[in-house]
């Protein structure tokens, strides 16, 4: 027997909505994955096709993955099975499923990470950092210790599950709440702090006057790739939030406000991070590490830091936990609804799964050097799978929920959800445009010059 809408369980409002879908966007994405691949691909102008990559192509592409989550109300493989039974499309759920479990593997790593952060902040580890090296130093040791590295991660993954298996929505709901407000006035405080710093101007500079010189296809692609992953598209997390939605919610607007609340945060942390490296006279290639190299230093610089650190790594913990819950959401929803699992196995197998697949990765910050510098690749372990299903699969997923949307599903019956209960979908005529042609071909070209100059 189907579930009623009412019995699958609904936002409580709109507001209720774009929180909880603003909670999955809004994580580590943004505070660790923006600044460093910031970082690596030259500053400013990164940042300013980062932006036009979010409005152009993500804010199109999420509107049609809410349209199908509502239209459906389904986990994603369930709702291309209700819209097309026996085709081949049910692929794409398949392929947001698998997607949804290696990127919390190695999500949860670093999740974990923050979380053992904040315990090291209270007892006062990061007093005498002075320089951005002893902070180094100090991560190295952190994160070269199995035991911690995979212990706190178990920890995150189990946090994780917990609030899965409590049944979700009103706890994410109510949390993110309270949440956001809270964790933009400490990061504008950061921010203050990095600003004043003595030499913290060229990072300015860095971070806001683009320098087109340093932009490929290369770059384009990593951009492409943050966007899905900051924005959570590409592997049917919308989609599946979209399920919940109520039918007199406005999809559009709140797909704006999700893609703006998601830009913002990441904004405000690249204006922590990059005047800071710059004063602490590091190159802006730090990596996946940067974060832990450049917030110990000017913690340390910032009256009462001991307690606000703490405060900034619980907060960013649970931006964190926002993100990985609808990570997981994604696989259990799925043999859930399908399969016809209980959710406490769903939770224990999709969970487990994922902390596996995960081990390479917490041992990846020098505690094994075969997987910290993997041979051939380069790089190190966590890294890969980042790119893999960070920036890979999402970009592909989302080529295809454009196609599906686009030429399959068709642009009609998408207005028509989103035009339900009066609404109207005023910039329907160019949002056709964009998902028809503008989204894929740009995925699609950007991906062939890719391919092209590996050869
Ligand atoms: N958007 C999340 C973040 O920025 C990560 C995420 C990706 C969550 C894909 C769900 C799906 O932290």
């Amino acid at each position: 027997m189907e579930k009623s809408a009412e019995e699958r369980g609904m936002w409580g409002s709109k507001l209720g909505f774009i929180l909880a879908a603003a909670g999955s966007a809004i994580g580590l994405g943004n505070i660790w994955r923006f600044p460093y691949v910031t970082g690596e691909n030259g500053g400013a102008a990164f940042v300013l096709i980062y932006i036009i990559l979010v409005f152009g192509i993500g804010f199109p592409v999420m509107i049609a993955e809410l349209s199908i989550g509502r239209h459906t109300r389904k986990n994603p493989i369930g709702a291309f099975e209700k819209l097309f039974p026996g085709s081949p499309w049910k692929f794409l759920g398949v392929l947001g499923v698998v997607t949804g479990i290696c990127i919390l593997s190695f999500y949860g790593v670093i999740a974990g990470w923050v979380f053992g952060y904040i315990f090291k902040t209270i007892s006062g580890a990061f007093n005498n950092i002075e320089t951005a090296q002893q902070a180094e130093i100090m991560h190295n040791e952190f994160t070269g210790n199995p035991v911690n590295s995979i212990g706190l991660f178990f920890i995150f993954i189990f946090l994780t599950s917990y609030v899965i298996y409590k049944g979700v929505k009103g706890g994410i709901e109510k949390w993110a709440k309270i949440l956001m407000p809270a964790l933009l006035i400490l990061l504008i405080l950061l921010i203050i702090r990095s600003v004043t710093l003595p030499g913290s101007s060229e990072g300015l500079a860095y971070y806001l006057v683009p320098d087109f010189s340093k932009i490929n296809f290369e770059t384009i692609l990593k951009a492409l790739g943050q966007a899905f992953f900051s924005l959570s598209l590409g592997m049917g997390t919308m989609l599946t939030y979209g399920s919940y939605i109520s039918k007199k919610d406005n999809i559009v607007s709140s797909a704006f406000y999700v893609c703006l609340f998601d830009t913002m945060i990441a904004i405000v942390a690249g204006l922590i991070f990059f005047p800071a490296l710059f004063a602490l006279s590091m190159s802006p290639d730090q990596g996946p590490a940067l974060i832990f190299h450049v917030l110990p230093s000017i913690l340390n610089k910032f009256p009462g830091g001991q307690l606000f650190g703490a405060g900034l790594f619980i907060l960013i913990s649970i931006a964190a936990l926002t993100s990985t819950v609808s990570l997981l959401e994604v696989p259990v929803a799925y043999v859930v609804d399908e399969k016809g699992w209980t959710r406490k196995k769903a939770v224990l197998v999709m969970g487990s799964l994922s902390f596996i697949i995960g081990i390479p990765s917490a041992l990846s910050g020098n505690a094994v050097s075969f997987f910290t510098m993997l041979p051939v690749i380069g790089t190190d372990f966590l890294s890969l799978m980042s790119s893999v299903f960070g920036d890979f699969s999402l970009s592909i997923g989302s080529f295809f929920i454009a196609l599906f949307v686009g030429w399959k599903w068709g642009v009609k019956n998408a207005v028509n959800e989103i035009e339900q209960e009066n609404i109207e979908f005023k910039i329907k005529s160019a949002w056709r445009v964009f998902i028809k042609f503008i989204c894929p071909i740009a995925i699609l070209i950007i991906f062939i010059n890719l391919v092209v100059n590996l050869f």
